[in-house]
């Protein structure tokens, strides 16, 4: 899986995004290390807090189905759809990968023009607190 390719696939899943509130629809695609890719978007809440980011909706889909080793995720978001710079992942969802995945797992956030900045978990959650320390 090409990283253009993943990226094709959290455009697809930005379509799917329920965004009555903000306007910004999210789409995410997560590759697991066996290849499979799971989609995810946002779904907002009239009472906001119950809202889920894409990168959410993708980790527990794959999770649910029974994975629990991720290789990357490519995200791409923008006001009514329309993607004008990078979007990174909030930090609820950097927790969320934290939890899944280890520090080089890459995070790819399409941008305009066809832009990809790619990171990995280390560099977007340094120092974070994962069930290694917990364990500890
Ligand atoms: N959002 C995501 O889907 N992913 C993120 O990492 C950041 C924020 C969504 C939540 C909300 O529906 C909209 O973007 C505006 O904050």
């Amino acid at each position: 899986m090409t990283i253009d390719a993943l990226l094709a696939l959290a455009k697809e899943a930005m379509n799917r995004a329920y965004v009555p509130y903000s306007g910004y629809r999210v789409g995410a695609a997560l590759l697991c290390s066996d290849g499979t890719v799971y989609q995810g978007c946002n779904q907002e809440n009239a009472a906001y807090t119950p809202t889920v980011c894409a990168e959410r909706v993708a980790f527990f889909r794959a999770v649910y189905d029974g994975h629990r080793d991720f290789t990357a995720i490519a995200v791409v978001g923008g006001k009514d759809g329309e993607i004008t710079g990078f979007f990174p992942p909030c930090g609820v969802c950097r927790q969320v990968m934290r939890e899944f995945c280890r520090d080089d797992f890459l995070i790819h956030m399409g941008g305009a023009g066809g832009a990809v900045q790619t990171c990995t978990l280390a560099e977007l959650l340094p120092y974070g607190f994962s069930a290694q320390r917990h364990m500890q």
